[in-house]
């Protein structure tokens, strides 16, 4: 049996627990403040009795505040989707670092795909988020991934190490709230995951790349992101340098979010 112990409470707005597994749910645009209380309220049963696996979820911003109101005092950990860089201002739709602490959360995604892609954020201002969540304490997923045109191309890793570059060099204090997710942008919503060696391949990419600019500094934990479910998450959990599941569909299911758990822990 899982207690909610002080450490967990010490943890809240820093370090990772390196020999966790992270199962992290992206909700994205689902999920209003009723039925995400109802979905969070539902994991706080399932995270108390598991020992090697820590639920992460990042509501919507708007379901952040009932989702953390029944979440306090629990094992799992909320975020945000998206952090700004500046503490306040004139800066319409955004949030900053402190309002998503104030509301509850620990963690923030930054660099998902569909904000590069869909709305246009480049790797400087993904690299301007990060670096503030991470300044303020804030655990930040930093997520990248390759198109299939650049797969296809044969420039997976050129593109890892340019979406890397900025925020490599500006990490090391700060390492210990860092945790990547490889992304493939092909394989998020598709229902077609990346294969064993895809996935293995890249992690060992990210991990030199880390290497190369932090020789004496463990390498955060990288999760894995792309149409990860229960029929496919065993072979992901159980590659060594795979330390979770950034999860979008999925998560919005109690029993698939629930069986992937299951998996996490028997890995
Ligand atoms: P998916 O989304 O699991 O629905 O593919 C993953 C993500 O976007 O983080």
């Amino acid at each position: 049996m899982h207690v909610v112990s002080s450490a967990n409470h010490s943890r809240k707005y820093g370090g990772i627990t390196k020999t966790m597994n992270i199962l992290a749910g992206n909700w994205k645009m689902n999920l209003g403040p009723e039925q995400g209380a109802v979905l969070a309220r539902a994991l706080t049963e399932v995270a108390p009795s598991l020992n090697k696996t820590e639920l992460w979820i990042a509501p919507p911003f708007l379901t952040v505040a009932s989702v953390a109101e029944v979440t306090t005092g629990t094992p799992l950990r909320v975020g945000v989707q998206n952090i700004h860089w500046e503490e306040s201002g004139a800066f319409t739709g955004e949030i900053s670092t402190s309002m998503a602490r104030e509301s509850g959360c620990s963690f923030a995604i930054v660099g998902h795909s569909e904000r590069r892609h869909v709305f246009g954020e480049d790797d400087n201002m993904i690299r301007s988020r990060a670096l503030a969540a991470l300044s303020g304490e804030l655990t930040t997923i930093f997520c990248i991934g390759e198109t299939l045109e650049s797969r296809e191309a044969g420039e997976t890793f050129r593109i890892l190490e340019e979406q890397l570059k900025g925020i490599l060099p500006e990490v090391s204090d700060s390492a210990r709230h860092l945790v990547f997710a490889y992304e493939p942008v092909w394989a998020i919503g598709t229902g077609k995951v990346a294969s064993i060696k895809e996935i293995e391949e890249a992690h060992g990419a990210i991990t030199e790349l880390w290497k190369s600019h932090h020789p004496t500094l463990d390498c955060p934990p990288i999760l894995y992101g792309g149409s990860v479910n229960p029929d496919n998450f065993e072979g992901i959990i159980a590659l060594p340098n795979v330390s979770g599941g950034l999860v979008g569909g999925a998560s919005l299911s109690e029993e698939k979010f629930r069986k992937l758990a299951e998996i996490s822990e028997a890995s």
